[in-house]
Protein backbone atom coordinates (compact mmCIF):
# COMPACT_ATOMS: atom_id res chain seq x y z
CA UNK A 1 0.00 0.00 0.00
CA UNK A 2 1.40 3.19 -0.72
CA UNK A 3 2.29 5.20 1.93
CA UNK A 4 0.60 7.79 3.24
CA UNK A 5 1.57 11.64 2.06
CA UNK A 6 0.65 14.72 3.96
CA UNK A 7 1.69 17.87 3.77
CA UNK A 8 0.77 21.35 5.92
CA UNK A 9 -0.58 24.58 4.23
CA UNK A 10 -1.13 27.65 5.16
CA UNK A 11 -5.14 27.99 5.75
CA UNK A 12 -4.39 31.82 4.80
CA UNK A 13 -2.43 32.54 2.22
CA UNK A 14 -1.37 28.00 0.61
CA UNK A 15 1.78 28.53 1.57
CA UNK A 16 3.22 24.59 1.72
CA UNK A 17 5.73 23.06 4.44
CA UNK A 18 6.50 19.68 5.20
CA UNK A 19 6.24 20.25 8.96
CA UNK A 20 4.38 22.13 11.33
CA UNK A 21 4.94 25.96 11.79
CA UNK A 22 3.51 28.04 14.00
CA UNK A 23 3.60 31.12 12.10
CA UNK A 24 3.53 31.35 8.44
CA UNK A 25 6.52 32.36 6.26
CA UNK A 26 5.11 33.72 3.80
CA UNK A 27 1.77 35.47 5.00
CA UNK A 28 3.21 36.28 8.86
CA UNK A 29 -0.27 34.87 10.15
CA UNK A 30 -0.18 32.66 13.96
CA UNK A 31 -1.23 29.11 13.94
CA UNK A 32 -2.59 28.94 10.37
CA UNK A 33 -0.89 25.81 9.42
CA UNK A 34 -2.72 22.88 9.08
CA UNK A 35 -1.99 19.02 8.03
CA UNK A 36 -3.59 17.40 4.43
CA UNK A 37 -3.22 14.20 2.86
CA UNK A 38 -2.07 14.72 -0.60
CA UNK A 39 -1.70 11.32 -2.55
CA UNK A 40 1.19 11.56 -4.20
CA UNK A 41 -0.30 9.89 -7.35
CA UNK A 42 1.02 12.17 -10.17
CA UNK A 43 -1.71 10.76 -12.23
CA UNK A 44 -3.65 13.71 -10.51
CA UNK A 45 -2.48 15.90 -13.13
CA UNK A 46 -3.71 13.70 -16.15
CA UNK A 47 -7.40 14.30 -15.66
CA UNK A 48 -8.71 16.09 -18.50
CA UNK A 49 -5.11 16.12 -20.57
CA UNK A 50 -5.77 15.22 -24.28
CA UNK A 51 -2.37 16.90 -25.06
CA UNK A 52 0.36 15.42 -22.83
CA UNK A 53 2.40 14.38 -25.13
CA UNK A 54 2.44 17.34 -27.19
CA UNK A 55 5.90 19.09 -26.29
CA UNK A 56 5.64 22.79 -26.15
CA UNK A 57 8.60 25.03 -28.85
CA UNK A 58 9.09 28.43 -28.98
CA UNK A 59 7.62 30.54 -31.14
CA UNK A 60 8.55 34.26 -32.48
CA UNK A 61 6.03 36.91 -31.51
CA UNK A 62 5.60 37.85 -35.25
CA UNK A 63 4.86 34.39 -36.29
CA UNK A 64 1.65 34.19 -33.89
CA UNK A 65 -1.45 34.37 -35.81
CA UNK A 66 -3.68 36.74 -34.08
CA UNK A 67 -7.03 35.21 -34.18
CA UNK A 68 -10.00 37.14 -34.17
CA UNK A 69 -10.89 37.74 -30.65
CA UNK A 70 -14.05 35.89 -30.32
CA UNK A 71 -16.04 37.22 -27.40
CA UNK A 72 -18.77 35.05 -26.05
CA UNK A 73 -21.70 37.67 -25.32
CA UNK A 74 -23.82 36.58 -22.26
CA UNK A 75 -27.51 37.51 -21.97
CA UNK A 76 -26.37 39.82 -19.35
CA UNK A 77 -24.87 43.28 -20.30
CA UNK A 78 -23.23 44.32 -17.27
CA UNK A 79 -21.59 41.15 -16.52
CA UNK A 80 -20.14 41.67 -20.32
CA UNK A 81 -19.09 44.78 -19.42
CA UNK A 82 -17.40 44.37 -16.34
CA UNK A 83 -16.06 41.16 -18.19
CA UNK A 84 -14.39 43.42 -20.74
CA UNK A 85 -16.90 43.12 -23.91
CA UNK A 86 -18.07 39.52 -23.60
CA UNK A 87 -16.47 36.13 -21.89
CA UNK A 88 -13.28 35.08 -23.62
CA UNK A 89 -13.38 31.32 -24.50
CA UNK A 90 -11.14 29.67 -22.36
CA UNK A 91 -10.93 31.57 -19.33
CA UNK A 92 -11.84 30.55 -15.77
CA UNK A 93 -13.22 33.11 -14.10
CA UNK A 94 -14.05 33.98 -10.43
CA UNK A 95 -16.85 34.91 -8.91
CA UNK A 96 -16.57 36.12 -5.13
CA UNK A 97 -18.89 37.52 -2.51
CA UNK A 98 -20.35 37.79 0.80
CA UNK A 99 -23.17 34.35 1.60
CA UNK A 100 -26.06 35.25 0.77
CA UNK A 101 -25.16 38.39 -1.69
CA UNK A 102 -27.00 36.66 -4.70
CA UNK A 103 -23.89 35.12 -6.18
CA UNK A 104 -26.03 32.08 -7.20
CA UNK A 105 -29.33 33.96 -8.54
CA UNK A 106 -26.95 35.86 -10.90
CA UNK A 107 -24.60 32.93 -12.53
CA UNK A 108 -28.30 30.71 -12.93
CA UNK A 109 -29.79 34.01 -14.28
CA UNK A 110 -27.18 34.26 -16.70
CA UNK A 111 -27.68 29.95 -17.37
CA UNK A 112 -31.17 29.80 -17.95
CA UNK A 113 -31.77 33.14 -19.57
CA UNK A 114 -28.82 32.04 -22.01
CA UNK A 115 -30.77 31.66 -25.45
CA UNK A 116 -27.63 30.81 -27.83
CA UNK A 117 -25.35 28.97 -25.34
CA UNK A 118 -25.46 25.30 -23.61
CA UNK A 119 -24.60 26.04 -19.97
CA UNK A 120 -24.02 23.36 -17.65
CA UNK A 121 -24.35 24.96 -13.72
CA UNK A 122 -22.86 22.50 -11.24
CA UNK A 123 -24.22 22.86 -7.74
CA UNK A 124 -22.69 21.33 -4.40
CA UNK A 125 -24.57 23.35 -2.15
CA UNK A 126 -28.49 22.93 -3.21
CA UNK A 127 -30.39 20.25 -4.66
CA UNK A 128 -32.28 19.91 -7.64
CA UNK A 129 -35.56 21.56 -7.14
CA UNK A 130 -34.02 23.87 -4.94
CA UNK A 131 -32.57 25.58 -7.70
CA UNK A 132 -35.71 24.99 -9.93
CA UNK A 133 -37.64 26.86 -7.68
CA UNK A 134 -35.03 29.47 -8.03
CA UNK A 135 -35.61 29.30 -11.98
CA UNK A 136 -39.08 29.52 -11.63
CA UNK A 137 -38.66 33.07 -9.62
CA UNK A 138 -36.55 34.69 -12.24
CA UNK A 139 -38.85 33.69 -14.93
CA UNK A 140 -37.81 34.02 -18.49
CA UNK A 141 -36.52 30.79 -19.22
CA UNK A 142 -34.66 28.70 -22.68
CA UNK A 143 -33.99 25.30 -23.26
CA UNK A 144 -30.30 25.09 -23.13
CA UNK A 145 -29.72 24.87 -19.22
CA UNK A 146 -28.66 21.71 -17.89
CA UNK A 147 -28.08 21.35 -13.82
CA UNK A 148 -26.20 18.97 -12.23
CA UNK A 149 -25.54 18.41 -8.34
CA UNK A 150 -22.48 16.55 -8.11
CA UNK A 151 -19.25 17.80 -5.86
CA UNK A 152 -16.34 15.54 -7.74
CA UNK A 153 -14.73 16.79 -10.34
CA UNK A 154 -14.06 13.56 -12.41
CA UNK A 155 -18.18 12.84 -12.25
CA UNK A 156 -18.39 16.35 -13.48
CA UNK A 157 -16.14 15.92 -16.13
CA UNK A 158 -17.87 12.66 -16.98
CA UNK A 159 -21.77 14.71 -17.60
CA UNK A 160 -19.28 17.19 -19.31
CA UNK A 161 -18.56 14.98 -22.10
CA UNK A 162 -21.60 13.97 -22.27
CA UNK A 163 -23.53 17.37 -22.22
CA UNK A 164 -20.44 19.31 -24.15
CA UNK A 165 -21.55 22.48 -22.75
CA UNK A 166 -20.49 26.10 -24.16
CA UNK A 167 -20.13 27.60 -20.90
CA UNK A 168 -19.92 25.83 -17.04
CA UNK A 169 -20.60 27.04 -13.91
CA UNK A 170 -19.36 25.29 -10.72
CA UNK A 171 -21.31 27.12 -7.71
CA UNK A 172 -19.13 26.48 -5.43
CA UNK A 173 -15.36 25.59 -5.76
CA UNK A 174 -15.20 25.25 -1.58
CA UNK A 175 -17.75 22.39 -2.05
CA UNK A 176 -15.89 20.29 -4.67
CA UNK A 177 -13.37 17.44 -4.20
CA UNK A 178 -11.16 15.55 -6.59
CA UNK A 179 -10.55 12.09 -6.11
CA UNK A 180 -6.72 12.59 -6.78
CA UNK A 181 -6.62 14.24 -3.19
CA UNK A 182 -7.57 13.08 0.06
CA UNK A 183 -8.27 15.96 2.11
CA UNK A 184 -11.93 17.10 2.43
CA UNK A 185 -13.35 19.72 0.24
CA UNK A 186 -12.89 23.54 1.38
CA UNK A 187 -9.61 22.63 2.26
CA UNK A 188 -6.51 24.79 0.31
CA UNK A 189 -5.62 21.54 -1.21
CA UNK A 190 -8.91 20.50 -2.37
CA UNK A 191 -9.32 23.93 -3.82
CA UNK A 192 -6.16 24.00 -5.65
CA UNK A 193 -6.56 20.94 -7.29
CA UNK A 194 -10.02 21.39 -8.63
CA UNK A 195 -8.93 24.34 -9.77
CA UNK A 196 -6.01 23.21 -11.84
CA UNK A 197 -7.88 20.47 -13.32
CA UNK A 198 -11.30 23.17 -14.33
CA UNK A 199 -8.56 25.15 -15.61
CA UNK A 200 -6.95 22.61 -17.58
CA UNK A 201 -10.26 21.94 -19.00
CA UNK A 202 -11.01 25.43 -19.48
CA UNK A 203 -8.17 25.95 -21.35
CA UNK A 204 -7.92 22.35 -23.46
CA UNK A 205 -11.59 22.53 -24.95
CA UNK A 206 -11.74 26.64 -25.29
CA UNK A 207 -14.85 26.31 -22.91
CA UNK A 208 -14.91 29.21 -20.59
CA UNK A 209 -15.59 28.04 -16.34
CA UNK A 210 -16.97 30.07 -13.65
CA UNK A 211 -16.39 29.50 -10.09
CA UNK A 212 -18.09 30.48 -7.29
CA UNK A 213 -15.64 30.90 -4.55
CA UNK A 214 -16.78 32.18 -0.83
CA UNK A 215 -15.45 35.26 1.01
CA UNK A 216 -14.36 34.94 4.15
CA UNK A 217 -15.46 37.62 6.79
CA UNK A 218 -12.37 39.51 6.81
CA UNK A 219 -13.42 40.11 3.24
CA UNK A 220 -11.02 38.01 0.86
CA UNK A 221 -11.70 35.19 -0.88
CA UNK A 222 -11.87 31.83 1.12
CA UNK A 223 -8.57 29.53 -0.12
CA UNK A 224 -5.43 30.41 -1.02
CA UNK A 225 -4.18 33.50 -2.85
CA UNK A 226 -3.09 31.54 -5.39
CA UNK A 227 -6.64 30.67 -6.24
CA UNK A 228 -6.65 33.95 -7.31
CA UNK A 229 -3.23 33.95 -8.97
CA UNK A 230 -4.46 30.80 -11.42
CA UNK A 231 -8.01 31.99 -12.71
CA UNK A 232 -8.12 34.76 -15.51
CA UNK A 233 -10.51 37.23 -14.12
CA UNK A 234 -11.52 38.17 -10.06
CA UNK A 235 -15.26 39.19 -10.19
CA UNK A 236 -16.49 40.50 -6.46
CA UNK A 237 -20.16 41.01 -6.06
CA UNK A 238 -20.57 43.34 -3.01
CA UNK A 239 -23.55 45.51 -1.55
CA UNK A 240 -25.13 45.90 1.24
CA UNK A 241 -27.39 43.21 2.33
CA UNK A 242 -30.15 45.48 3.94
CA UNK A 243 -29.91 47.57 0.51
CA UNK A 244 -30.95 46.26 -2.79
CA UNK A 245 -28.04 47.12 -5.12
CA UNK A 246 -25.27 44.99 -5.88
CA UNK A 247 -21.80 46.12 -7.61
CA UNK A 248 -20.26 43.82 -9.77
CA UNK A 249 -16.39 44.90 -9.51
CA UNK A 250 -13.82 43.18 -11.25
CA UNK A 251 -10.47 42.93 -9.64
CA UNK A 252 -8.19 41.24 -11.84
CA UNK A 253 -8.89 40.61 -15.77
CA UNK A 254 -6.84 39.18 -18.00
CA UNK A 255 -8.55 40.35 -21.20
CA UNK A 256 -9.94 43.78 -19.90
CA UNK A 257 -9.74 46.73 -17.60
CA UNK A 258 -10.67 46.66 -14.06
CA UNK A 259 -12.50 49.28 -14.30
CA UNK A 260 -15.73 48.47 -15.35
CA UNK A 261 -18.46 48.32 -12.64
CA UNK A 262 -22.18 46.70 -13.56
CA UNK A 263 -24.68 47.73 -11.20
CA UNK A 264 -27.91 45.66 -10.42
CA UNK A 265 -30.90 45.59 -7.97
CA UNK A 266 -31.84 42.50 -6.33
CA UNK A 267 -35.96 42.15 -6.87
CA UNK A 268 -38.42 39.81 -5.70
CA UNK A 269 -38.05 37.87 -9.26
CA UNK A 270 -34.02 38.18 -9.56
CA UNK A 271 -31.34 40.55 -10.50
CA UNK A 272 -32.60 43.67 -12.82
CA UNK A 273 -29.39 45.50 -14.32
CA UNK A 274 -29.54 48.75 -13.65
CA UNK A 275 -28.50 50.85 -16.64
CA UNK A 276 -28.83 54.52 -15.62
CA UNK A 277 -27.65 54.22 -11.97
CA UNK A 278 -27.56 57.77 -10.40
CA UNK A 279 -31.49 57.87 -11.02
CA UNK A 280 -32.32 55.17 -8.60
CA UNK A 281 -29.32 56.24 -6.13
CA UNK A 282 -30.94 60.23 -5.79
CA UNK A 283 -34.76 60.45 -4.28
CA UNK A 284 -35.56 62.86 -6.79
CA UNK A 285 -37.40 64.61 -4.24
CA UNK A 286 -39.07 67.51 -6.27
CA UNK A 287 -38.52 69.96 -3.28
CA UNK A 288 -34.92 70.92 -2.12
CA UNK A 289 -34.26 69.97 1.52
CA UNK A 290 -31.44 70.86 3.96
CA UNK A 291 -28.68 68.37 4.70
CA UNK A 292 -28.61 67.15 0.62
CA UNK A 293 -25.97 67.76 -1.58
CA UNK A 294 -25.68 65.88 -5.15
CA UNK A 295 -22.21 65.24 -5.81
CA UNK A 296 -20.84 63.37 -8.96
CA UNK A 297 -18.46 60.31 -8.72
CA UNK A 298 -17.33 57.88 -10.70
CA UNK A 299 -17.44 54.15 -9.75
CA UNK A 300 -14.33 52.87 -11.88
CA UNK A 301 -14.75 53.91 -15.01
CA UNK A 302 -19.10 55.02 -14.56
CA UNK A 303 -19.88 58.50 -14.04
CA UNK A 304 -22.64 58.43 -11.44
CA UNK A 305 -24.58 60.94 -9.45
CA UNK A 306 -25.21 60.28 -5.81
CA UNK A 307 -27.16 61.98 -3.01
CA UNK A 308 -25.05 63.12 0.33
CA UNK A 309 -27.32 63.55 3.54
CA UNK A 310 -26.02 65.32 5.96
CA UNK A 311 -28.11 65.94 9.75
CA UNK A 312 -26.06 68.13 12.17
CA UNK A 313 -27.44 68.81 15.94
CA UNK A 314 -26.32 70.25 18.74
CA UNK A 315 -24.83 67.52 20.90
CA UNK A 316 -27.12 66.05 23.82
CA UNK A 317 -24.31 64.50 25.82
CA UNK A 318 -20.52 65.44 26.12
CA UNK A 319 -19.15 64.45 23.47
CA UNK A 320 -20.40 65.19 20.37
CA UNK A 321 -20.82 62.08 17.68
CA UNK A 322 -19.59 61.51 14.17
CA UNK A 323 -21.20 58.70 12.59
CA UNK A 324 -21.43 58.47 8.75
CA UNK A 325 -22.32 55.52 6.20
CA UNK A 326 -20.99 55.03 3.15
CA UNK A 327 -17.81 57.64 3.43
CA UNK A 328 -14.52 57.49 5.81
CA UNK A 329 -15.04 58.67 8.86
CA UNK A 330 -11.72 60.04 9.39
CA UNK A 331 -12.08 61.52 6.04
CA UNK A 332 -15.41 63.35 7.66
CA UNK A 333 -13.48 64.55 10.42
CA UNK A 334 -10.72 66.02 8.66
CA UNK A 335 -13.15 67.84 6.70
CA UNK A 336 -15.00 69.21 10.13
CA UNK A 337 -11.93 70.32 11.16
CA UNK A 338 -11.01 72.15 8.06
CA UNK A 339 -14.20 73.84 8.10
CA UNK A 340 -13.83 74.39 11.93
CA UNK A 341 -10.18 76.02 11.44
CA UNK A 342 -10.27 77.48 8.47
CA UNK A 343 -13.97 78.71 7.91
CA UNK A 344 -14.63 79.54 11.24
CA UNK A 345 -17.50 77.35 11.17
CA UNK A 346 -18.26 76.28 15.12
CA UNK A 347 -19.23 72.32 14.83
CA UNK A 348 -16.92 71.39 17.58
CA UNK A 349 -20.35 70.78 19.89
CA UNK A 350 -22.61 69.66 17.19
CA UNK A 351 -23.13 65.95 16.01
CA UNK A 352 -22.59 65.22 12.92
CA UNK A 353 -23.95 62.26 10.70
CA UNK A 354 -23.40 61.75 7.26
CA UNK A 355 -25.09 59.11 4.90
CA UNK A 356 -24.19 58.16 1.57
CA UNK A 357 -28.16 57.48 0.13
CA UNK A 358 -28.71 54.10 -1.50
CA UNK A 359 -25.98 51.96 0.48
CA UNK A 360 -22.94 52.37 -1.88
CA UNK A 361 -19.64 53.30 -0.03
CA UNK A 362 -17.82 55.71 -1.97
CA UNK A 363 -14.29 56.69 -1.63
CA UNK A 364 -13.87 58.72 -4.01
CA UNK A 365 -12.24 62.06 -2.64
CA UNK A 366 -14.31 64.15 -5.45
CA UNK A 367 -17.41 63.73 -3.05
CA UNK A 368 -15.34 66.22 -0.37
CA UNK A 369 -17.51 69.39 -1.58
CA UNK A 370 -20.83 67.68 -1.26
CA UNK A 371 -20.16 66.70 2.09
CA UNK A 372 -18.96 69.65 3.22
CA UNK A 373 -21.75 71.76 1.78
CA UNK A 374 -24.24 68.96 3.15
CA UNK A 375 -22.91 69.49 6.20
CA UNK A 376 -23.39 73.29 6.27
CA UNK A 377 -26.60 73.07 4.39
CA UNK A 378 -28.17 71.17 7.53
CA UNK A 379 -25.93 73.13 10.37
CA UNK A 380 -27.24 76.64 9.03
CA UNK A 381 -30.72 74.73 7.97
CA UNK A 382 -31.20 76.06 4.31
CA UNK A 383 -31.67 74.01 1.51
CA UNK A 384 -29.15 73.77 -1.56
CA UNK A 385 -31.30 74.43 -4.52
CA UNK A 386 -31.98 70.73 -6.43
CA UNK A 387 -30.29 71.49 -9.73
CA UNK A 388 -27.18 72.06 -8.76
CA UNK A 389 -24.22 69.44 -8.52
CA UNK A 390 -20.52 69.39 -6.52
CA UNK A 391 -17.52 67.38 -8.09
CA UNK A 392 -14.23 68.64 -6.32
CA UNK A 393 -11.84 67.44 -3.38
CA UNK A 394 -11.35 69.68 -0.25
CA UNK A 395 -7.56 70.31 0.95
CA UNK A 396 -6.67 70.74 4.63
CA UNK A 397 -6.05 74.77 3.54
CA UNK A 398 -9.95 74.51 2.94
CA UNK A 399 -8.66 75.19 -0.91
CA UNK A 400 -11.08 73.31 -3.54
CA UNK A 401 -8.67 70.99 -5.19
CA UNK A 402 -9.03 69.46 -8.95
CA UNK A 403 -10.82 65.87 -9.27
CA UNK A 404 -10.03 63.00 -12.15
CA UNK A 405 -11.74 63.04 -15.27
CA UNK A 406 -14.28 65.79 -14.93
CA UNK A 407 -15.50 65.60 -18.87
CA UNK A 408 -17.13 62.70 -17.84
CA UNK A 409 -18.55 63.95 -14.79
CA UNK A 410 -19.80 67.01 -16.27
CA UNK A 411 -21.64 65.81 -18.94
CA UNK A 412 -23.11 62.99 -16.46
CA UNK A 413 -24.47 65.58 -14.88
CA UNK A 414 -25.81 67.49 -17.45
CA UNK A 415 -27.17 64.26 -18.75
CA UNK A 416 -29.16 64.30 -15.81
CA UNK A 417 -30.53 67.72 -15.92
CA UNK A 418 -28.76 69.48 -13.90
CA UNK A 419 -28.40 73.07 -14.50
CA UNK A 420 -25.18 74.22 -12.72
CA UNK A 421 -22.23 72.21 -11.07
CA UNK A 422 -19.29 73.42 -8.98
CA UNK A 423 -16.06 72.37 -9.39
CA UNK A 424 -12.36 73.63 -8.75
CA UNK A 425 -11.19 76.25 -10.53
CA UNK A 426 -7.60 74.09 -10.92
CA UNK A 427 -9.05 71.98 -13.14
CA UNK A 428 -8.02 73.02 -16.56
CA UNK A 429 -9.06 72.29 -19.77
CA UNK A 430 -12.75 72.97 -19.50
CA UNK A 431 -14.65 74.22 -21.88
CA UNK A 432 -17.46 75.81 -21.08
CA UNK A 433 -19.11 75.68 -25.01
CA UNK A 434 -18.67 72.50 -24.99
CA UNK A 435 -21.70 71.91 -22.11
CA UNK A 436 -25.14 73.05 -21.78
CA UNK A 437 -24.71 73.19 -17.94
CA UNK A 438 -23.50 76.16 -16.43
CA UNK A 439 -19.85 75.15 -14.89
CA UNK A 440 -18.81 77.22 -11.81
CA UNK A 441 -15.19 76.93 -11.06
CA UNK A 442 -14.58 78.12 -7.41
CA UNK A 443 -10.72 77.89 -5.49
CA UNK A 444 -11.89 78.43 -1.63
CA UNK A 445 -14.49 77.11 0.23
CA UNK A 446 -15.75 80.35 0.87
CA UNK A 447 -16.89 80.96 -2.29
CA UNK A 448 -18.87 77.62 -2.57
CA UNK A 449 -21.33 79.37 0.47
CA UNK A 450 -21.14 82.52 -1.23
CA UNK A 451 -22.48 80.86 -4.61
CA UNK A 452 -24.87 78.44 -2.62
CA UNK A 453 -26.56 80.43 0.78
CA UNK A 454 -25.96 83.65 -0.92
P1 LIG B 1 -28.04 33.71 -3.28
O1 LIG B 1 -27.91 33.80 -4.76
O2 LIG B 1 -28.47 32.40 -2.72
O3 LIG B 1 -26.72 34.16 -2.58
P2 LIG B 1 -25.26 33.48 -2.58
O4 LIG B 1 -25.25 32.42 -3.62
O5 LIG B 1 -24.36 34.64 -2.89
O6 LIG B 1 -25.05 32.98 -1.21
O7 LIG B 1 -29.03 34.87 -2.85
C1 LIG B 1 -29.82 34.75 -1.79
C2 LIG B 1 -30.57 36.00 -1.49
O8 LIG B 1 -31.18 36.60 -2.61
C3 LIG B 1 -31.68 35.65 -0.54
O9 LIG B 1 -31.51 36.41 0.62
C4 LIG B 1 -32.94 35.94 -1.25
C5 LIG B 1 -32.54 36.87 -2.34
N1 LIG B 1 -33.32 36.70 -3.56
C6 LIG B 1 -34.18 37.70 -3.97
O10 LIG B 1 -34.33 38.72 -3.30
N2 LIG B 1 -34.88 37.56 -5.14
C7 LIG B 1 -34.76 36.46 -5.93
O11 LIG B 1 -35.39 36.37 -7.00
C8 LIG B 1 -33.87 35.43 -5.50
C9 LIG B 1 -33.70 34.19 -6.33
C10 LIG B 1 -33.17 35.59 -4.33
MG1 LIG C 1 -25.06 30.36 -3.30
Amino acid sequence: MAKVKTTFFCQNCGQESPKWLGRCPSCNEWNTFVEEVVAKDTKSVVAFSKSDSRTAKSVNLKDIQQKEEARILLSDNEMNRVLGGGLVPGSLVLFGGEPGIGKSTLLLQIAVQSSKQKILYVSGEESESQIKMRAERIGIQHENCFILTETNVQNIFKQIEEIEPDLLIVDSIQTVYSSYIESSPGSISQIRECTAELLRFAKETETPVFLIGHITKEGVLAGPKVLEHMVDCVLQFEGDRNHVYRLLRSIKNRFGSTNELGIYEMLGNGLRQVENPSEILISGNKESLSGVAIAATLEGLRPILIEVQALVSTAAYGTPQRSSTGFDLKRLNMLLAVLEKRCGFKLAAKDVFINIAGGIKVDDPAIDLAVVCAVLSSNADISINNNVCLAAEVGLSGEIRPVNRIDQRISEAEKLGYEKIIVSRFNKGIEQKNFGIEIIQVSKIEEVFKDLFA
